[in-house]
């Protein structure tokens, strides 16, 4: 996530450009980890050619899809309120036709047909091209259901549309799936195997994007340390490729390297790294390009080395504490960010506190941090009791997010009195007067908005800050970046 996007944007709905010709109308919402918002575009640039204009309307909607997450359990419900609602909107809208995409479609399949009457079809993540043909099947009047998943499917080929973003930042899918088999993780069942994008594709995505305007691109993928471009294929089958396609692979290290190095004036970011597979040539090629940010979301979800090992997770705690020591003394000024999961079954009092250690020690700037929730299917939940009862796994959680807190705001401050570099994204929430954008080490920063722009990159001395914003004021345009 791979990353859970802000609480605000869940359940955003997209808008493009409209299509004279186009007479249908789209409305799609997205719900989980950026992968799925990206998926949406490429899933209303796919029905533009099919005559669906998008819509925020959603009583005048021919077409309601929504993007699903099955991470949690609560992120599940969240989507079956939705479809209730949907189902109060068809009383309205009688001819509206609803398909669920994403990873609760690919984890129920035709399940969702029986327990929620009003789904007309399922999607999964690597079936969005054959929409057009299961379109067809819903207008006959059949219930439609695609959720193969496939080994070579990236959507490299579909250029997704992303005119209702910011203009100035995007994402760029570079790897889809996961082969890690955490033991709590539904994605391994619900995205597939792990495959890589043809490099030559993503400088075509990054190209256009160029030539739209946009100034920051951060490469997706649910593990994209584990890039590998090889001609093709499954990551897995790697050791069967040829010598000749062994000699002129790319890994993650050199596809950031090129991206970087031929595009200079375009910011670079990632999203997510696991640290099983993050090796020292990524640090040391983030290190070479000013324009690849110093920040790494970097996933560990306890700092107890018998719950890694529970977890599958492929490294103990010292292994994760000696890789963010290398990252740190590297990159002196990058900003580290965690997930942790707090009450993964058989967790003690001494494993809570080995993550509370771990994380004093690693000093992220962010954190992602949730209540272990046991998913159907996954090795957790076939082999282990969900023992941790919830009033526990509440206040194991409740002490984490508190230390992140107070190490958060430690960490924000040490910016105060420096000038950091900034991309103007928008205006801040709070304030008219104010732009606000992200310093390469991903915290926000909002200053007074003077004759700057969105997509200008300024310097900003930092005068103060709150937890998780800097407040400064631009003392002229970055002269690396522009
Ligand atoms: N690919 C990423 C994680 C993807 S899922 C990685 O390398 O770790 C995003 C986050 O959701 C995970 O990092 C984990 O912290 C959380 N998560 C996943 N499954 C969960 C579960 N069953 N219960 C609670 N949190 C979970
Ligand atoms: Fe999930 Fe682990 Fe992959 S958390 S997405 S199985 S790296």
């Amino acid at each position: 996530m791979e990353k859970i996007m802000e609480e605000s944007k869940q359940g955003q709905t997209l808008v493009l450009e409209q299509k004279q010709e186009n007479t249908k109308k789209l409305f799609i919402e997205s719900y989980g980890c950026q992968m799925n918002f990206s998926d949406s575009e490429i899933v209303a640039s796919i029905l533009a050619n099919e005559g669906y204009n998008t819509t925020q309307n959603i009583e005048e909607a021919d077409l309601v899809l929504v993007n699903t997450c099955s991470i949690r359990d609560k992120a599940e419900q969240t989507v079956r309120k939705r479809l209730d609602q949907y189902n109060n909107i068809k009383k309205i809208n009688p001819g509206m036709k609803v398909g669920v995409l994403g990873c609760m479609a690919e984890r129920l399949k035709s399940k969702f047909l029986e327990e929620e009457k009003i789904v007309d079809m399922v999607v999964g993540p690597d079936a969005y091209k054959d929409i057009p043909n299961l379109l067809k099947e819903v207008d006959e009047g059949r219930d439609a259901v695609n959720v193969i998943l496939s080994k070579e499917e990236t959507y490299g080929d579909v250029a997704p549309v992303r005119l209702n973003s910011n203009g100035v930042t995007a994402f760029v899918s570079i790897t889809r799936g996961c082969d890690n088999m955490c033991t709590f993780c539904v994605v391994p069942f619900t995205r597939g195997r792990e495959r890589s994008r043809e490099p030559q594709s993503i400088m075509e995505e990054i190209q256009q994007l160029w030539d739209k305007g946009f100034k920051e691109v951060t490469l997706l993928g649910q593990n994209v340390d584990s890039y590998l471009w090889y001609g093709g294929g499954l990551k897995k089958d790697y050791d069967k490729a040829s010598e000749m396609q062994k000699a002129t692979a790319v890994d993650f290290a050199q596809l950031l390297d090129m991206v970087a190095g031929a595009f200079p004036k375009m910011r670079f970011r990632f999203s997510t790294s696991n640290p099983q597979d993050m090796h020292l040539e990524v640090i040391e090629v983030m290190a070479k390009h000013h324009n690849i940010c110093k920040y790494i979301h970097l996933p560990v979800q306890s700092g107890s080395t018998r719950v890694l090992k529970e977890m599958n997770r492929q490294h103990t705690r010292e292994e994760y504490m000696a890789l963010v020591d290398n990252i740190y003394r590297i990159i002196p000024e990058i900003s580290l960010s965690q997930d942790m999961i707090a009450g993964f079954p058989t967790e003690t009092e001494e494993d809570h506190q080995d993550t509370l250690s771990l994380m004093a020690h690693c000093q992220y700037d962010f954190g992602f941090m949730f209540a272990y929730s046991e998913r159907p299917g996954t090795l957790a939940a076939r082999k282990l009791v969900d023992d941790i009862p919830e009033e526990v796994k509440k206040r194991r959680l409740t002490e984490i997010i508190n230390l992140q807190r107070d190490i958060s705001l430690e960490r924000t401050k040490r910016f105060v009195g420096q000038t950091v570099e900034v991309l103007i994204e928008k205006e801040s929430k709070r304030s008219n007067a104010h732009w606000s954008g992200r310093n390469s080490q991903n915290t926000t920063v909002v200053f007074e908005k003077g004759n700057y722009k969105p997509g200008d990159f300024v310097n900003v001395k930092i005068t103060d800050c709150t937890s998780a914003t800097l407040i400064g004021e631009a003392v002229g345009y970055s002269e690396k970046m522009n």
